[in-house]
């Protein structure tokens, strides 16, 4: 749909308001992601965190849910990757049901802090109420996505609630300090489960980022192999949770490789591949790779990297070579958010790049800032990350969120008007 589209739909919409008119469930038709009534599908969104430590969403003590769905959808954008924490399903399960947002705000934030918060939540979001759990406020928020017509992709981002993520967090790998296997899959099974209430979702990312641990479990060796069983083993128990979802699956080294997935090249010694024909569900399967290259040079060498990485799964060419043919969605990359980088090599090639394979995506990031992050509460989401990695310097990332402090605004105008609203346009016009 083209902007001006886009900008007449959402004017006759909220003069005429009706039920949403997203077709699902989702499927996979090839290197396609289609609708119910077989159109394609491509995800042009954006990341809401709900797995920090205070497992809600973030942002609504600035700005009410429907507000920043509106700005979500002002830009024409038809998907949210909503991240969640096992942790939030572990208590609902084992420690007596899910807490209340109040409950939660003061447990994260110290009774003082967390009150305050609190108080502006309520301002800001009165039909968030004392009695509120964490998981309605997931609800609330699908609900008012479901009536502007965003799909909903939910993402298992850590065990543990908090920031995520390094090879020390504790949350790196299946058997990991936190990353208890049985509860991840249990998790799992409970969300999609609870989200078969949301008319607009669509798909489920089965781990976020997976990464080498810095301590070894011998249970489960850093290698395709168990990356394989674990994958598999929950699509599985996903799929028979909930038949409609689409399963995302993530690969290694913070999800920047799956590069033998595409190919079908041997997983292991004994010969284990990937055969997407062999399941039975095929038709739900999609690759997820992140990307956060910020310092490329040359849009060649990137977009190769990346397609060598598993987008390559999108390639249906003659000659191609791809035994699993899938479709594959850049589901993080992103970028410092002020009045030049949008124009730099790396945002300029991932917006003409992807939009051109027909490749799906969500940007990191929309917040804004953070209950709590690292600690620190109110965090301002302007960050640099690197990633260590055995005292190797992997990347040096330095981005931003897409809103500013206080919700109210985009923190840069520039780089999402003249930027990713061209990402999106380009993206949804294919
Ligand atoms: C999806 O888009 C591609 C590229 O424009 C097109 O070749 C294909 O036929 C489309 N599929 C459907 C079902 O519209
Ligand atoms: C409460 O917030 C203030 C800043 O607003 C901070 O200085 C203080 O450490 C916080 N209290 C707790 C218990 O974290
Ligand atoms: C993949 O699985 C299908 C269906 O089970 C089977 O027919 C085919 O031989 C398998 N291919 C490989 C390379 O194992
Ligand atoms: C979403 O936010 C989390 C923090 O909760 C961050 O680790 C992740 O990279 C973000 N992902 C996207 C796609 O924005
Ligand atoms: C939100 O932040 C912007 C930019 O810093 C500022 O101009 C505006 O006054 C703030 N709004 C509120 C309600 O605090």
């Amino acid at each position: 749909m083209r902007a001006s589209a886009v900008l007449l739909f959402s004017v006759i919409w909220h003069v005429l308001p009706t039920s949403a008119s997203l077709n699902t469930p989702l499927s996979v038709s090839g290197r396609w992601i289609v609708d119910s009534t077989g159109a394609n599908v491509t995800y042009a969104g954006t990341n809401w965190s709900g797995d920090l430590r205070a497992m809600i969403p973030e942002g609504l003590q600035y700005a009410s849910i429907s507000s920043t769905v509106s700005k979500i959808k002002s830009l024409g954008m038809n998907a949210i990757r909503l991240t969640f924490a096992t942790e939030m399903v572990d208590d609902i399960l084992d420690n007596g049901g899910d807490v209340t947002v109040k409950e939660s705000l003061d447990i994260a934030l110290g009774s003082v802090n967390g009150s305050k918060v609190w108080d502006d939540i309520q301002a800001m979001n009165p039909q968030i109420t004392e009695s509120t759990t964490r998981l309605q406020v997931f609800d609330m928020l699908a609900a008012e996505c479901a009536a502007q017509d965003i799909y909903i992709h939910l993402d298992n981002h850590v065990s543990k609630a908090e920031w995520c993520c390094s090879e020390t967090d504790g949350n790196a790998w299946w058997g990991d300090t936190y990353f208890d296997v049985p509860k991840w899959k249990r998790g799992l099974e409970y969300m999609v489960e609870h989200a078969k209430t949301w008319p607009n979702y669509a798909s489920i990312g089965l781990r976020n980022e997976p990464r080498q641990p810095e301590v070894a479990n011998a249970e489960y060796p850093y290698t395709w192999q168990t990356w394989y069983e674990q994958m598999t083993d929950a699509a599985r128990l996903v799929h028979a949770a909930n038949a409609d979802t689409l399963i995302f699956l993530a690969g290694l080294d913070y999800d920047t490789t799956l590069a033998p997935i595409p190919t079908g090249a041997a997983l292991d010694s004994a010969g284990t591949v990937f055969n997407l024909s062999s399941f039975a569900f095929a038709d739900k399967l999609v690759l997820e790779i992140h990307n956060y290259d910020t310092s490329a040079t040359s849009c060649a060498t990137l977009a190769s990297e990346l397609w060598s990485d598993g987008f390559d799964a999108l390639d249906t060419t003659d000659s191609s070579a791809i035994a699993n043919v899938m479709p594959v969605v850049l589901t993080e990359f992103g970028f410092l958010q002020d009045s030049t980088t949008w124009e730099g090599v790396y945002a300029t090639c991932l917006r003409d790049w992807i939009p051109q394979i027909h490749a799906g995506w969500t940007v990191w990031t929309l917040a804004g800032s953070y209950y709590i992050r690292e600690g620190i509460e109110d965090y301002d989401e302007t960050w640099v990350r690197t990633i260590v990695r055995f005292t190797l310097i992997k990347y040096y990332i330095l981005t931003a969120g897409m809103l500013n402090h206080n919700w109210s605004d985009w923190r840069s105008p520039d780089a999402i008007v003249e930027g990713l609203a061209i990402m999106i346009d380009s993206s949804s016009t294919i």
